[in-house]
């Protein structure tokens, strides 16, 4: 340990490998998501782990990564083509608090994570129709 408190939240935790932990346990539990999981890459998990994770380490003050490979966030814009209503936001929500949850991050830390995850979701809601049965997802890139 030493004498420098942490400055960002990504500090406080413990740098890169929570963050992806973090991002590996939510997806563990988004597989299992009858909703959720149709809209995902199967083909490429470890590509999805590896944006969301570096994204998140990215916002709470960890390196650049993210921007440098994938540009501008622009988040709103990048789920414009997946079918983010209340329901999917509800269930998207719930496996990152248990994800949160199963990590040992201390309450602040833990707080400001929940906190974060409750706006940001409900930022990406961009439609209120119900799941469309068998067409789950549009074409996205
Ligand atoms: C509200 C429900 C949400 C749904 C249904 C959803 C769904 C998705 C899907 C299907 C992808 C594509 C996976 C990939 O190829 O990377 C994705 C990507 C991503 N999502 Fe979400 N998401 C949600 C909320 C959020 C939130 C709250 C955040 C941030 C805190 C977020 C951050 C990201 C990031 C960083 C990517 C990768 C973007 C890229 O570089 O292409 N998502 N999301």
């Amino acid at each position: 340990m030493s004498d420098t408190p942490a400055l960002t939240l990504y500090d406080e935790v413990g740098g890169m490998d929570p963050f992806e932990e973090l991002v590996r346990r939510f997806y563990d539990d988004v597989q299992a998501d009858e909703v959720l999981w149709p809209m995902y890459p199967k083909e490429d998990l470890e590509g999805a782990i590896w944006r969301l994770s570096r994204f998140l380490a990215q916002y709470w003050g960890g390196p650049s990564t993210y921007s440098e490979q994938r540009g501008h966030p622009r988040l709103r814009m990048r789920h414009v083509n997946f079918h983010v209503n209340p329901d999917a936001r509800g269930r998207w929500l719930k496996h990152m608090t248990a994800a949160v949850d199963s990590m040992e991050f201390s309450p602040i830390a833990r707080q400001q994570l929940l906190a974060y995850f409750d706006r940001a979701a409900t930022a990406m809601v961009n439609t209120f129709e119900p799941t469309p049965d068998g067409e789950r997802t549009t074409e996205s890139r």
